[in-house]
This record gives C-alpha cells, sequence and structure tokens, in this order.
C-alpha cells in the first residue's frame, strides 16, 4: 500500500470543518483591517529563500526541499511566505500603485524537519506583511490583529511574547559583546550551541537545552543595547499594546529563526500545544525589500501556523449539521420520484441529500442522523400510492403527513424557521 510521506498529514473531512472556520474568520478579520489577499507561488528560485532567510539560518542550511529544474536551475519549495510576498512586491513594483501594502495569504509551506506533535514537512500558514510602514502603529496593528483574530476564533489560552532585536545601529555591538560572552561559556554549551555560537549567536539564547538555559541566565541582552531610535521605537510598540489593552509578556530571549527581521520580534504561545508551543510568530524587516533588489521600504508581518491553530480550536466548532434535509427513499420507484425534489431543494438552497442505493429504513435514518439532517422526509410504496410522504423533525421527533404537492414549500418553509 502507498502511504503518506512522513511529516505530511490529511485533513479529512471533519478536520476540514475546523480549516474552514479557522480560514473564514481570518479573512473576515483580515479584511476588516483593511489587508488584501495575495496568491504566491509554492516554488521559487533558491537564491531567494538564501538571500533573505539567510545561509546560517536552519532552515536555509538543512530544512529546504531542493531540487533542479531540468534546465539546472536551482529550485526549492518554499519553506515559508515572506521572502515570496517581497519577491512579488518588489517584481510587480506595487510601491509604485501605492504607498502602503496590507497583503495576506494562506497556503502550505515545506520543511525537512524532523517529524514529531505538532512539527510537520508539509505544514499551512495564513501570514500577513505589510509595506512602507516605519511608525510602530503598524506593529501595534499586527500584533492586535492576531490577537483579536484569535479571540474571535475562541482559542482558548494564549500569550503574546514581545521582544526587539535592535537594528543594524546597535545589533552589531551587541553581538560582539554577546559572541564574547558565548566564548568564554563555550564548553558548557550543547553541541548545537556550540556551532551556532559563531554562526548564528542570536540563536543560541532561545536553545531549550536545560544545561545551556542554565548557563544563559546571565547572557548580555539587546534590550540593554538599543540605540535610540529602536527604544524609542519599542517603548511606542509597548504603549501602544497597553492603549489597545492587548496582553503581552517582554521576553528578552525571545529571537527568531530567520535572518531578516530587526526591531520588533514577536510570537503566540499556548501551554496546550507541548513542546512546538509557537502557534504564530513574526516581527519587522525594514531591510528585506532593499536586500532583494528592492527600494528601501520597510515591511512587517506574521505567519500563523495553522495545524497548531486546529489543534487549539478543534473543540469550539460545531461537527454535525451538515444537510438540512435528508431524504429516505425506500425502493426504486420511491428513489425516481424523489430526484425531482431532491434536485429542486438544492437549487433553492436547501442543504439536501440522499442514498441513491437505497437501503433499509433502519440505515437509512442513521445515515441522516450522521449527516446532521434537522428534517428526514420518508418515503416508500404505500406513501408513493397515496402520493404522500412522512415528514420527520429529528430533534423533536414528530412525524407529519404531506401530499407530494405541497412538500416543496412546506420544506423551504421549515428549513428557513431553523435558520
Ligand atoms: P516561522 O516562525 O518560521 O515564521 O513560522 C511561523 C509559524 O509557522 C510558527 O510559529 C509555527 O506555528 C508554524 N510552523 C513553522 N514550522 C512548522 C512546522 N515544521 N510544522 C508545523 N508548523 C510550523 C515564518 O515563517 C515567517 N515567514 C513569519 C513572518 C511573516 N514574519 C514576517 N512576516
Amino acid at each position: 500500500m502507498i502511504k503518506a510521506i512522513k511529516g505530511v498529514k490529511d485533513i479529512l473531512p471533519d478536520d476540514a470543518l475546523v480549516w474552514q472556520k479557522i480560514e473564514s474568520v481570518a479573512r473576515d478579520v483580515f479584511y476588516r483591517y483593511g489587508y488584501q489577499e495575495i496568491r504566491i507561488p509554492i516554488f521559487e528560485q533558491t537564491e531567494l529563500f538564501a538571500r533573505s532567510i539567510g545561509a546560517d539560518t536552519d532552515i536555509v542550511g538543512k530544512e529546504m526541499y531542493t531540487f533542479p529544474d531540468r534546465d539546472g536551475t536551482s529550485l526549492t519549495l518554499r519553506p515559508e511566505g515572506t521572502a515570496s510576498v517581497v519577491r512579488a512586491y518588489i517584481e510587480h513594483s506595487l510601491h509604485q500603485h501605492a504607498r502602503m501594502w496590507k497583503l495576506f495569504y494562506f497556503g502550505p509551506m515545506f520543511r525537512h524537519e524532523r517529524p514529531q506533535a505538532g512539527r510537520l514537512r508539509q505544514f499551512h500558514q495564513a501570514g500577513v506583511e505589510v509595506f512602507g510602514y516605519s511608525e510602530p502603529h503598524v506593529d501595534v496593528e499586527v500584533i492586535a490583529l492576531l490577537h483579536r483574530y484569535f479571540t474571535q476564533l475562541g482559542v482558548p489560552t494564549f500569550r503574546t511574547n514581545v521582544n526587539s532585536l535592535g537594528d543594524e545601529a546597535c545589533r552589531p555591538s551587541y553581538l560582539k559583546e554577546l559572541k564574547k560572552f558565548l566564548e568564554k561559556i563555550a564548553n558548557l554549551l550543547c553541541e548545537n550551541c556550540a556551532r551556532r555560537a559563531q554562526t548564528n549567536p542570536l540563536r543560541v539564547l532561545d536553545c531549550k537545552v536545560e544545561k545551556c538555559k542554565a548557563v544563559l541566565t546571565d547572557a548580555p541582552i539587546m534590550l540593554d543595547h538599543l540605540c535610540e531610535h529602536c527604544l524609542f521605537h519599542f517603548d511606542a510598540v509597548k504603549a501602544g499594546l497597553e492603549q489597545l489593552e492587548i496582553p503581552y509578556s517582554l521576553n528578552s530571549r525571545l529571537v527568531r529563526g530567520l535572518d531578516y527581521y530587526n526591531r520588533t520580534a514577536f510570537e503566540v504561545v499556548s501551554t496546550n500545544l507541548g513542546a512546538q508551543d509557537a502557534v504564530a510568530a513574526g516581527g519587522r524587516y525594514d531591510g528585506l525589500v532593499k536586500a532583494l533588489g528592492g527600494p528601501m521600504i520597510p515591511g512587517i508581518g506574521f505567519a500563523i501556523g495553522l495545524e497548531r491553530l486546529a489543534l487549539l480550536v478543534r473543540e469550539t466548532v460545531n461537527h454535525t449539521s451538515k444537510v438540512d434535509i435528508f431524504i429516505v427513499a425506500l425502493g426504486e420507484n420511491a428513489i425516481k420520484e424523489m430526484l425531482p425534489v431532491l434536485d429542486w431543494l438544492r437549487t433553492q438552497g436547501v442543504a439536501t441529500d440522499m442514498d441513491y442505493a437505497g437501503g433499509s429504513l433502519k440505515s437509512q435514518m442513521k445515515q441522516a442522523d450522521r449527516a446532521g439532517a434537522r428534517l428526514t422526509v420518508i418515503v416508500g410504496d404505500d406513501e408513493l400510492k397515496k402520493r404522500s410522504v412522512v415528514v420527520r423533525d429529528m430533534q423533536t421527533k414528530e412525524q407529519q403527513d404531506l401530499g407530494l404537492l405541497d412538500l416543496a414549500a412546506t420544506l423551504i418553509k421549515r428549513c428557513a424557521e431553523f435558520r
């Protein structure tokens, strides 16, 4: 038997209902905040990711699905959406059409990670990207948007952590100091961190290994080294969140696995997710548009891990209520008689279904139950002779005989009452 690839998941119909809710509420909220949808390709030239995410990151170093095209060009299945959105923004000169752009996207992403609960090789993100604002108000907007979305969706428990990663004025001197500190404790670090201390020292700060955590408590933090501009920006972001009453925690150890960030970085975590507790993450990337060949235009955004979000909101979704009416037709004649009724109800906007294979009354009633029908229309040879049907209310269990001629109008009226 051929099975799905490791780290890839099917979304079966019951779960698809959860995903539909996640997506429809997201669209609703994103539009309310003035964001527009962008659809980006699933694969790009490898160089795009190497140059934006950073050559020394885990994603680019060991997690990308990269393969040569027939002409030898190196292609990569996108590991995230930001790089592609920035590429599209530059390629279509969007900055020439409007000063600000607020975009959102949904779609699958690919990373060759070790699969475990909450960590997949094909996973899905909903993301937003904003271009053209350097003002801290927009940092507040995207963090607030994420908070309001999660609240509207009914995510039970979550926390927003924020930090500032500084900018090109203050980060280099901080990194020097951090490197000096890491050199002193190099022999106490785990193997991974010993390597990262050289290549990507910031990432050492969020190591989950206990012995690293213990020796890093005294590590210098970026927040103590922010330049005047970054400090002003970060203070304004915090004040803005407080003004809107968006709860947040300051986390000076929050660093990100992608190199393009500067200043505000944030993540949303949930205690209901186990080890992979980040359900969304993002931040500012003021230098990325320029680094990829565009003008100096600031950007900020976030992405939500939809598999993790689906785990959190599963319980809040109503898994029944799939059809309004189930027609229980007993025997070939009844089936034939009911086909136009079935078709007509559907054209009138009433979700209706029927089992074409017939089957016993008992088994079809079970099917009606499983389909979440509010009404069943039961018709067999006896009813056909009388030119009537039995309509059963699946909740009250009340039954009513109806003439075939009145059937359609009565059903439409009854369904309208349920809505
Ligand atoms: P990221 O932190 O790499 O950021 O991913 C965002 C979210 O995607 C994570 O918090 C997590 O929920 C989910 N995620 C990441 N990897 C996996 C995986 N292997 N399996 C399941 N879920 C996963 C970015 O991707 C940035 N592009 C976010 C951003 C947008 N920054 C600015 N704009």
